[in-house]
């Protein structure tokens, strides 16, 4: 299935809920509870989008938050069930990466669970390093 990646591509707060809910397997948050539009517009660095071409459906989705100068952080990563293992993952870690090299930004950042190395390691050209996390 071809799809188009775009920088900072046109979505709405539907489209990324429904996308959220479908790729990690939570509820359905309305727009009032989470609403991506201002989250990402006013927040973060941008975000890059992943549309079917045959018929336009969002299908990925990536948030790249930052601190304002050097260091990048991808958060939410996620491709349709219908569209994974075609690459296009790999394709929007690459354009997030590519956004936040040109913005000036010298590190980008990411976790993720035991089982998604190959990805993030293999495919996506990240190297290991030590990180912290705290459960709130
Ligand atoms: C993880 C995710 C973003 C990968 O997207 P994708 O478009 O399927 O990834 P790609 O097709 O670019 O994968 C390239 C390679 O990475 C590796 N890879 C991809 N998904 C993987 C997975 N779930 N587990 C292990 N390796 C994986 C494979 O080597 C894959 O090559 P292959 O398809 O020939 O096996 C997608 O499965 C997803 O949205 N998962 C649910 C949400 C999630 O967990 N997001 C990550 C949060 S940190």
């Amino acid at each position: 299935m071809a799809s188009t990646v775009a920088w900072r591509g046109e979505f709405s707060k539907a489209e990324a809920n429904a996308l959220h809910a479908e790729a990690f397997g939570t509820r359905l948050f309305d727009a009032a509870e989470w609403n991506w539009e201002q989250l990402v517009r006013d927040h973060g660095l941008g975000w890059v989008t992943g549309r079917d071409d045959a018929d336009g459906t969002l299908v990925g989705f990536v948030n790249v938050v930052w601190d304002g100068l050097t260091h990048a952080w991808l958060q939410d990563v996620m491709i349709a069930q219908t569209h994974r293992h075609q690459g296009l993952g790999r394709r929007l870690v690459e354009a997030a990466t590519d956004a936040a090299r040109a913005t000036g930004c010298e590190w980008l950042h990411v976790d993720f669970e035991d089982e998604l190395r190959p990805f993030y390691f293999g495919a996506c050209g990240f190297r290991p390093t030590d990180a912290g996390l705290l459960r709130l």
